[in-house]
């Protein structure tokens, strides 16, 4: 099976003609170019991207024998930028030198800390900086965002969501459905793909919507199917579901960092993300969250509330009773980890320099690259699940494999190579634009076959 995958992806024999965006430094501009399937095709791609030394700015891992891993795996954690430690270093010296003085004195004072990662924040995910904060973890924000949000009644106490969601947001929505006394089984509408399709149709969602808006008081989906790949048309959504009255949340887990989004024009009523995945922060890093700004005084809306999400001016009066801040900081609890924010500031730095409009180009480029050379042989044995338009996906392939994938994902691990496994039978890669490699992809595609 090696032999056959290196001869199937040796020749340098022109297959396909494909329309891409090569970005030059600053400036982009649309050439046609042809992939091919030979080694030194991805050589000399990697040789034109203006984004390649990116790449070193980041640690790779390393396989045993000392060469770095393939590691197709910023869907589920990304890497370390090697500036991480320095900007963590920064914050211990001040906790050392400064005690508990650090929360007003030093260079970043502790007390305004998160909004030095506001302008960043908002600009990924298309948001002016008071709608957004960075705080707590996805999961929780899900729920203070459903306390707030999620106000079912008698005639309208749907969730739509979609079916198979990611288990923690199944398990929150739920949750949150009995919370208020309903349930499950009679609250909880999914959105399921068509029979013997895999992603959701645009035109089914806004049809569903349209349909049984009337009794939907919340829409909460993924902007990026973690599963499958698919991105969904999220200004399409929000619009249908607030023509019909309904609350629209996104978990943007799969999407900030990955694909544009424009959440202040498009409208939802909010949405949350973790930082750890395409945003690189680190493992279990504090999360992101987006409240529209016409929400910023909305003082009646209940919610859970905390030290922190009260009025600075007033904040250390101690009072009673609680005035929230304007904005999304108004849902924040508690006094940030200020390490798990200074290991993310590490990256988004490296993000504004490399800008998500170019990120996004390369992206398109690699996934179509890499979805190419897979295209190269077909087997009953795998099938690719994620949409095959690039608008309808980020950085990521979903391949379905019919027989002994975990044991296929394995063995590929034990070769340097990392994706991930999603059961029952879905395995996952990302091929991510800030290190990520033509040959990683090329690489990847050889191994794969091999291992199959
Ligand atoms: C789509 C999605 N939602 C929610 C979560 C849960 O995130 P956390 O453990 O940070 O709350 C994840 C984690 O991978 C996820 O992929």
């Amino acid at each position: 099976m090696a032999g056959c995958a290196s001869a199937i992806l040796a020749g340098t024999k022109t297959l396909s003609v494909v329309s891409l965006t090569v970005i030059n430094s600053g400036s982009s501009l649309v050439t046609d170019t042809a992939f091919q399937t030979g080694e030194e095709f991805a050589a000399a791609m990697d040789a034109r991207d203006p984004l390649v030394h990116f790449r070193a700015r980041f640690c790779i891992p390393k396989t045993k024998s000392g060469d770095d891993c393939i590691y197709l795996c910023g869907h589920s954690l990304g890497l370390q930028p090697k500036s991480a430690s320095s900007y963590l270093d920064e914050q211990l010296r001040n906790w050392a030198e400064l005690g508990v003085e650090g929360h007003f004195h030093g260079k970043t004072p502790w007390i305004k800390f998160h909004r030095l990662l506001a302008s960043q924040t908002a600009a990924l995910v298309g948001a002016e900086p008071a709608e957004v904060v960075v705080m707590n973890s996805l999961t929780v924000n899900l729920h203070l965002m459903m306390a707030s949000f999620y106000r079912p009644t008698k005639e309208r106490h749907k969730v739509l969501v979609e079916s198979g969601a990611f288990p923690s947001d199944q398990y929150a929505v739920s949750s949150q459905i009995r919370f208020h006394g309903f349930e499950p089984a009679s609250s909880l509408l999914e959105l399921t793909p068509r029979a013997g399709e895999s992603s959701v149709r645009d035109e089914d969602v806004e049809t569903l919507i349209d349909r049984e808006g009337d009794s939907i008081a919340l829409i909460l989906l993924g902007g990026v199917n973690y599963a499958t790949g698919q991105v969904f048309d999220m200004e399409g959504i929000t619009k249908a579901g607030r023509r019909k009255g309904c609350v629209v949340g996104f978990d943007l887990a799969h999407a900030a960092g990955n694909v544009p989004l424009r959440l202040h024009d498009w409208g939802p009523d909010f949405a949350v993300w973790c930082n750890y995945k395409y945003l690189n922060g680190g493992p279990g890093c504090v999360a992101g969250c987006f409240v529209h700004q016409r929400h910023a005084h909305a003082w009646g809306l209940p919610r859970l509330a905390g030290w922190w999400g009260h009025d600075e001016e007033t904040r250390f009066q101690m009072g009673p009773d609680f005035h929230p801040m304007a904005g999304a900081e108004g849902w924040q609890l508690s006094n940030p980890p200020i390490l798990a924010l200074a290991a993310l500031r590490a990256s988004m730095e490296i993000f504004s320099e490399a800008g998500l409009e170019r990120l996004r180009s390369k992206s398109l480029s690699l996934t179509r690259y890499m979805e190419f050379l897979l295209d190269q042989h077909s087997s009953p044995k795998y099938s690719i699940v994620t949409p095959r338009e690039a608008e309808r996906r980020g950085a990521q392939l979903s391949i379905r494999l019919r027989a002994a994938g975990r044991e296929l994902c394995d063995q590929l691990a034990e070769q340097g190579v990392i994706g991930d496994w999603r059961e029952p039978d879905i395995f996952r890669v990302a091929p991510v634009p800030l290190y990520n490699s033509y040959q990683d992809v090329y690489l990847f595609v050889q191994r794969f076959f091999g291992a199959l």
